[in-house]
C-alpha cells in the first residue's frame, strides 16, 4: 500500500523514538504471530471521532500498513446527545446506562451509522481498508424495559460479519447497535460491547483510545503502567482517584478477569498508539493483570 502523508508521519516518528530496529520487529513479531481476529480489540468513544477523526483514522490506517488488523467498537455519546436534543428526547442516564424510549431508537441507529461510515471513509483516506459494521454483530436481550427502556444486554457475538471483513483485508468497524433474536434493534452500552466481543475473541491487547491517552495520577501525571495483582486494592483505596477513574479500573479488571495472563490494555491516545505498541516504554497507560506474588 502507498503510504499517505498522515502515515508516513507516524512511521517517522515511531523512527525518532528508537535506537534500533530491535523493539519495533520484535512487537511486531509478537501482535502478527496471533491470528488477525486476536490481535486487537480497539474502543474509541464518540469524542475521539468528533475531536480526532483524521488522527484516529491514521493510527489505524497505519496498523494495516504494517499488516494488523484491529476490530474497532466506536460509541458515540456526545454526538447522540446533541442529535436527541434535537429531536426532543431528554438525554437520561440509570447507572451510567443511556435510557432508550422507543422514539430514540431511529435517531440513534441514523446516527451510529452516520459516525460508523465517518470512520470508515477517514481510515479509507488516510490509505486504510475498512468495513462498515453498524449492526449485526450483538445479539441482545432487554436489560430491564421499565426502567432502560431499549438497552440491551449482549447475549452472543455473532462474528460472520466480523470475520468475513478480516478475510478481505479490512478493519472492521463496529457500532453498538444490537438486535434481539426475533430482530428489534436496542441501544447497547460501549462498555457492554466491549465485554462481550472480548469475552469472544480473547484479544492479545485491548486499546482504548481517548483523548487523555491514560490515567492520571493525583498530580494530573500519566501513569505509565498498572499491575492489577499487586495494585488494584490499593488504587481502589487512595482518595484521589476519583469516580470515574475508579469505574474504568474497575472495567479495565473485569476485562483482563477474563483473559489469559499475556493479554493486556493499552490506553492512549490516536498520535501516540504507534510509540505504545511498538515500544517498551510505550506512550499512554499499560494495565495488565499480572501475578500475584505467594506471601
Ligand atoms: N509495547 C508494549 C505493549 O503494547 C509495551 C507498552 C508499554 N506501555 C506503557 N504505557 N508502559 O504491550
Amino acid at each position: 500500500m502507498a503510504e499517505t502523508p498522515a502515515v508516513r508521519q507516524t512511521i517517522v516518528q515511531l523512527l525518532s523514538h528508537m535506537r534500533d530496529g530491535k523493539e519495533i520487529r520484535e512487537y511486531l513479531n509478537r501482535f502478527s504471530k496471533v491470528d488477525q481476529s486476536r490481535f486487537a480489540v480497539v474502543k474509541v468513544g464518540g469524542a475521539v471521532i468528533r475531536d480526532d477523526l483524521e488522527g484516529l483514522a491514521a493510527a489505524l490506517a497505519f496498523l494495516q500498513s504494517v499488516g494488523l488488523l484491529p476490530i474497532v467498537v466506536h460509541g458515540g455519546g456526545p454526538q447522540l446527545d446533541a442529535a436527541l436534543s434535537e429531536a426532543g428526547i431528554p438525554s437520561e442516564k440509570i447507572n451510567g446506562l443511556r435510557v432508550t424510549p422507543d422514539a430514540a431508537i431511529p435517531v440513534i441507529r441514523d446516527n451510529l451509522t452516520k459516525i460508523n461510515l465517518s470512520l470508515v471513509e477517514a481510515i479509507r483516506r488516510a490509505g486504510g481498508q475498512a468495513a462498515a459494521i453498524p449492526q449485526g454483530v450483538f445479539e441482545a436481550e432487554m436489560l430491564d424495559a421499565a426502567v432502560y427502556g431499549r438497552v440491551g444486554e449482549p447475549t452472543h457475538v455473532r462474528l460472520d460479519l466480523v470475520d468475513s471483513a478480516l478475510k478481505g483485508g479490512e478493519a472492521p468497524i463496529l457500532a453498538c447497535l444490537g438486535d434481539t433474536v426475533d430482530g428489534h434493534l436496542v441501544n447497547i452500552n460501549a462498555d457492554f460491547a466491549v465485554r462481550a466481543l472480548v469475552h469472544r475473541l480473547q484479544p492479545y491487547k485491548i486499546i482504548f483510545l481517548t483523548e487523555t491517552g491514560g490515567l492520571l495520577d493525583q498530580a494530573g501525571q500519566l501513569i505509565s503502567s498498572v499491575n492489577l495483582a499487586t495494585e488494584f486494592d490499593r488504587l481502589m483505596a487512595s482518595d484521589w482517584v476519583s469516580g470515574g477513574m475508579r469505574v474504568k479500573i474497575e472495567e479495565i479488571k473485569r476485562l483482563l478477569d477474563d483473559l489469559p495472563l499475556t493479554s493486556s490494555v493499552s490506553i492512549t491516545r490516536p498520535e501516540e498508539l504507534a510509540k505504545e505498541l511498538f515500544t517498551h516504554a510505550g506512550a499512554g497507560t499499560l494495565v495488565r493483570k499480572g501475578e500475584q506474588v505467594i506471601p
